[in-house]
Order: C-alpha cells, then structure tokens, then sequence
C-alpha cells in the first residue's frame, strides 16, 4: 500500500497516537516544542506518527513512533521509520537515538532498520513515570538507548 509521508507542524501532532508510545502526556507536551512531527497516511488516515527531537550535532532523537493498534503489524512502522532514517541522512546527520524498554519486540523493530544498544539507564521507568508500565505482563524497569550512527560523509 502507498503511504503518503509528510512533515507537519508539532503543534499539529496527533497527541492520542503518541500516547501509544508515551503514556505520559505531560512529557510529550514538553518536548514536542522544538521538536518535528512526522506522519504517514494512507489516502483515507493516518496510519503513523512519530516525533523526533534534535539533541544539537547532528544528533536527534526518535522521541516516539506509533501506529494506531487497528493498523499495527502492516509494514507502516516500518515504513515511516525508513522513511525518517532516510530523511536525516539527507539532512547530514550523524546519529538518530531511542530510547526503549529493555525487552519486547521494539527491541527487533529498531535494530533492524541499523540501530544498536549505546547504553543503559537502569529504573528510567520507574523514576519517571508516576504508574508502572506494564509490557507482556512485566512492568518496564530499565530503558535501553539505541542508536543509529550515519557514515560520515567524504
Ligand atoms: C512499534 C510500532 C510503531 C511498529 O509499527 P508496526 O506498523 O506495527 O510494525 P511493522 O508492521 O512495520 O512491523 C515491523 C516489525 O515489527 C514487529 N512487530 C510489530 N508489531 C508487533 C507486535 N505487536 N508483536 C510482535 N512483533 C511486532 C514485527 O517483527 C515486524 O516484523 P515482520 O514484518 O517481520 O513481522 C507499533 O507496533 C506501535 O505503535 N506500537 C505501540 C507503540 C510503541 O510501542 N512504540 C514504540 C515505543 S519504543
């Protein structure tokens, strides 16, 4: 299926999709200022979302990506984040970044498309998030940094 990918405003992003990735809507609205939202549609909705913030030198965060449940398991994830690691290549950047759980199957989607475990932050979840969150049954304690590093150019 084509997707149709563009840039929108981040004061325009779809905060209940988001919510997918983040549960704390308070944090997304904190870093959406100064961040960039991306969206892919399929003609008829929007079938992912995701928010990326620069982080200064060439390094930008993939803040989150989400996929309506309705939608998930269908390539478009995978797609939209293609799309995005293809966009700041173009953009000269040196890294994409991203934070996640220390378990499930995020952990294959990312380092599939080239990103690799940088570092740990061990009870990230639990210091920050006020309520548990809860993944296959297991409460998320440590968060997982991932990064993708870009070849420098000649
Ligand atoms: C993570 C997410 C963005 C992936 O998008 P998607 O469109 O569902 O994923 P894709 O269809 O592009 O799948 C890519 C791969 O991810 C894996 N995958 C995706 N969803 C999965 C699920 N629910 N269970 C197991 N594997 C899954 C599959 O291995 C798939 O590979 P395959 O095609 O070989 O089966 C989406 O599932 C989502 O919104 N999840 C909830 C929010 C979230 O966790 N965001 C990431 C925060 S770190």
């Amino acid at each position: 299926m084509m997707l149709h990918i563009q840039e929108i405003p981040a004061q325009d992003a779809p905060m209940a999709l988001l919510l997918l990735a983040d549960p704390s809507e308070d944090k997304i609205r904190a870093y959406l200022p100064g961040s960039r939202c991306f969206v892919a549609s399929n003609g008829a909705e929007m079938v992912a979302a995701c928010v990326v913030k620069p982080l200064g030198g060439g390094c930008h965060e993939l803040m989150s990506i989400a996929v309506p449940p309705t939608h998930q398991k269908q390539g478009h994830g995978a797609a939209l984040l293609q799309w995005v690691i293809a966009f700041f290549r173009k953009a000269d950047a040196h890294q994409l970044e991203v934070g996640t759980g220390s378990f499930g199957y995020q952990l294959a989607f990312y380092q599939r498309y080239g990103f690799r475990v940088s570092s740990i932050e061990r009870d990230f979840f639990v210091n920050n998030y006020p309520l548990p969150i809860i993944e296959d049954g297991i409460a998320l304690l440590d968060m997982l940094r991932l990064t993708l590093q870009y070849p420098r150019q000649a």
